[in-house]
């Protein structure tokens, strides 16, 4: 029988790595990337059953890249604030403009399903209030505005023949082969293994929703592989459990780490709080069974603990990244 092709964009960052050892060799895979943090050699001779093109979303993705694709997984892009407010022209023209320019191609090419990585950040502030998909966005930075409004346009291509899925992924945390220290619960585990303090902005009373690299290549996978029609094009992924008050997260940590200290930093206060309900992902998989942030936490520390690795690199920092390009 014929594989269905799968077209992975951005798929050597760190969720798309996670997804690569997640998919078995069932699936015929493609990934368009321009490797910002890895060589495209080094993954070639890991992942031999992959085809990997490198080229720039901006400038070099064409119309031959999606043919005969069943399926587009667009993680590409800026993803985090600080690579977004580094230059917003840049962000305006790889996460919306050519965001919008991909959809097009795969509506065009034939392609049926478009899932696209989006964001809880969309939401912005909303202070005590359970946040649900209908919920009114409220973007509040460069990169959740760049997110909120390629999701909106590209939402409009969607029919009966091409599936547009917007997964809107909660803060992410946990081992990739293509490590991030840029994320709140990693920074933190990295600062364990430095030997460092861990700084709690603010009174540490703000809610934040996480979510495992792990379970969303899983989700994506679900989404990928998901057969009947949806009824919805938009879902919130993540877990309840892992809906935590920012000093909660702080005192697991004192937990796992006894000898820890807190220090809270009352003068960089960081007023944004978002509690996320993600119970239209759960009609649909079970996240009850998600990795929790103590489980995500150790395996960090206990992966890194022996291994005498450069935590400064600026492999481990987007915004450093994007500076040095
Ligand atoms: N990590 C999170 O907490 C999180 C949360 C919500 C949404 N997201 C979204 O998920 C997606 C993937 O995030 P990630 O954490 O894996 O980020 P990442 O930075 O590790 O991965 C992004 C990948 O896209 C590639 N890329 C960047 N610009 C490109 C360009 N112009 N042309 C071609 N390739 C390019 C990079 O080389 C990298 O491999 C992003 O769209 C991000 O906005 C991430």
């Amino acid at each position: 029988m014929k594989k269905n092709k799968y077209l992975i964009i951005g798929g050597a960052g760190y969720i798309g790595l996670v997804l690569l050892d997640l998919l078995s060799q069932d699936y015929e895979i493609i990934v368009f990337d321009n490797f910002f943090f890895n060589k495209v050699d080094d993954l070639k001779k890991k992942y031999k059953n992959i085809k990997f093109i490198k080229g720039d979303i901006n400038t070099d993705i064409k119309s031959k890249h999606f043919k005969n694709v069943n399926t587009v997984i667009h993680l590409a892009g800026l993803a985090n604030d600080p690579s977004s407010d580094y230059n917003p022209n840049n962000t305006v023209l790889t996460n919306h403009i050519s965001t919008i320019k991909i959809a097009k191609l795969a509506k065009n090419n034939k392609v049926k399903k478009f899932i696209y990585a989006s964001s809880c950040s969309v939401y912005g502030d909303h202070g005590k209030k359970l946040i649900n998909e209908n919920t009114t966005e409220r973007p509040l930075t460069v990169y959740a505005l760049s997110k909120f409004s390629s999701e909106k346009e590209i939402l409009k291509f969607n029919s009966k023949s091409f599936n547009v899925i917007s997964l809107r992924f909660a803060t992410l945390f946990g081992l990739s082969k293509r490590m991030r220290f840029d994320l709140g619960v990693n920074t933190m585990t990295k600062n364990v293994l430095q030997g460092k303090n861990i700084i709690v902005n603010g009174d540490g009373k703000q809610y934040r929703s996480f979510v495992h690299v792990k379970d969303v290549a899983k989700s994506i996978i679900f989404f990928m592989n998901y057969k009947k029609k949806l009824r919805y094009n938009v879902f919130n992924i993540g877990a309840k459990k892992n809906n935590v008050k920012i000093i909660e997260l702080a005192k697991l940590f004192e937990k796992i780490f006894p000898k820890l200290k807190i220090n809270k930093n009352l003068k960089n206060f960081d007023f944004r709080s978002y509690e996320v309900n993600f119970d239209r992902l759960n009609q649909l998989m079970n996240n009850k069974n998600f990795i929790t942030l103590k489980e995500g936490i150790t395996e960090i520390y206990d992966y890194y603990k022996s291994k005498k690795i450069n935590f400064n690199s600026k492999i481990y920092y987007n915004l450093r990244i994007v500076k040095s390009k």
